[in-house]
């Protein structure tokens, strides 16, 4: 039985990204050269990883190549994580080692990409002084225009966030690829502000790519020899084309798709292939998700489903949108659908205000479902969120490891 802690994994437990592979520098040949070379390291989660290599896509057409080694770089850029204080203070101490190297070599850009850039915005370059260049999830196509912009003297920031940005068309550079397994990004954003959670601040408001691109992308990996795919977004269960929040047909020309949709068609359309997804929120988590999962034999028997916390009382601070009960219920509908599904959860201990008790109901519904695999976490109070907002982050530090390590302790045995 495995078990993740907040120490060995990726920054933001879900999509899960090895440690080993964080900070990870992005290897590719460039279009056509102009002999300037990149250094562009990914942090946090598989959504980062695959947005990297959006970014390696926009930049080698552009002429760039790449490389590992700093020394070597004209421009350096950081695909950053928000969701704990500790991963971006990994950050910071990273761009204080290149602020260092500025100082030998001045013409060296650096840049921020991706959330720690979206929440800091200008700070980065104002009052830190770490960077020239800072630049959110949904700004990559000007990547190019403002690394310019940069090489003639100015700072450049651009953190607009976008109601349609999907990059549906760009096709990703597959990056340090061992030719196997790749990401397909299918939604960016997320719209349910879980009071703990920095994602709707940095990553903005929900929206789906168009299935087409998708299958076809799917179906691009799948003639290149690749075995598996995953199919990735912060809510998946969420996913709608062609449809508004409330289920209304936006275009009655056009189909609509659902997320088990989706999955259908990418299951139908590359037999060959082992699909995943990540993540399930399980507020919108439907039976047909399971059905879809049992119908197919391409589509993996696993499934990602964060319960936080198994309290009422603390779901609800969290703004989580379920009861204790309703996950246990999709845990119910699961197992009867789809009964050779494993599941895998996120656990954050020491949410503002727990007490003793309600911890107890964590480790109880634990024991209740009995997870596969666990990513667990203390409670991180981030910028601007809901719960730094309204609750007070007032459960000392060890009691929080305390609860951490109980957790663990459980999810082991
Ligand atoms: N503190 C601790 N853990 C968090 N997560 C998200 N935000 C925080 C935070 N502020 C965890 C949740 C989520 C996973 C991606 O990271 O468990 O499901
Ligand atoms: Fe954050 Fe909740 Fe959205 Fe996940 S579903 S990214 S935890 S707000």
């Amino acid at each position: 039985m495995k078990f993740i802690t907040n120490d060995m994994q990726t920054e933001s437990g879900d999509k899960t990204i090895d440690e080993s592979r964080q900070g990870e520098a992005v290897m590719v040949e460039p279009k056509r050269g102009h002999g300037k070379k990149l250094l562009l390291e990914s942090y946090g989660c598989a959504m980062n990883f695959s947005d990297s290599e959006i970014v390696a896509s926009i930049l080698t057409e552009e002429g760039f190549g790449t490389t590992r080694n700093a020394e070597e770089a004209d421009v350096i850029l950081l695909n950053t994580c928000s969701i704990r204080e500790k991963a971006e203070d990994r950050i910071r101490n990273r761009l204080l080692a290149f602020k260092k190297m500025k100082r030998k070599n001045p013409s060296l850009i650096v840049g921020v990409l991706g959330c720690m850039a979206e929440r800091l915005k200008e700070t980065l370059l104002e009052q830190e002084k770490l960077v020239d260049l800072v630049v959110g999830p949904d700004a990559y196509r000007d990547l190019p225009n403002l690394i310019e912009q940069v090489g003639t003297g100015q700072k450049a920031v651009n953190v607009l966030l976008s109601r349609e940005e999907t990059y549906a068309e760009i096709s990703p550079v597959r990056l340090n690829s061992n030719g196997i397994n790749a990401y397909i990004s299918i939604m960016r954003g997320c719209d349910n502000m879980c009071s703990f959670c920095v994602v709707p601040f940095t990553r903005g408001r929900e929206r789906s790519r168009d299935p087409e691109s998708i299958v076809n992308e799917a179906i691009e990996l799948a003639n290149n020899g690749y075995k598996e795919v995953t199919l990735l977004g912060q809510n998946v269960d969420s996913y709608k084309w062609n449809l508004t929040k409330k289920g209304e047909v936006k275009d009655e020309n056009l189909p609509t798709v659902s997320f088990s949709e989706l999955m259908e068609l990418v299951a139908k359309a590359c037999p060959e292939l082992w699909i995943r997804f990540s993540t399930s929120h399980p507020k919108d988590l439907t039976d047909d998700v399971a059905e879809v999962i049992a119908k197919y034999d391409n589509i993996c028997n696993y499934i990602h489903l964060p319960i936080q916390s198994g309290n009422n009382e603390i779901l609800k601070k969290m703004n989580r949108g379920y009861t204790r009960e309703w996950y246990l219920n999709r845990i119910e509908a699961l197992r009867r659908i789809a009964p050779k599904c494993a599941i895998s959860t996120d656990i954050i201990t020491g949410f503002c205000g727990e007490t003793e008790e309600q911890h107890a109901d964590t480790l109880s519904l634990m024991k209740e479902v009995g997870f596969d695999m666990a990513y667990m976490f203390k409670y991180s109070e981030r910028p601007k969120t809901l719960a730094e907002r309204k609750y007070e982050d007032d459960v000392p530090e060890e009691v929080k490891g305390r609860r951490l390590s109980e957790v663990i302790d459980l999810q082991r045995a």
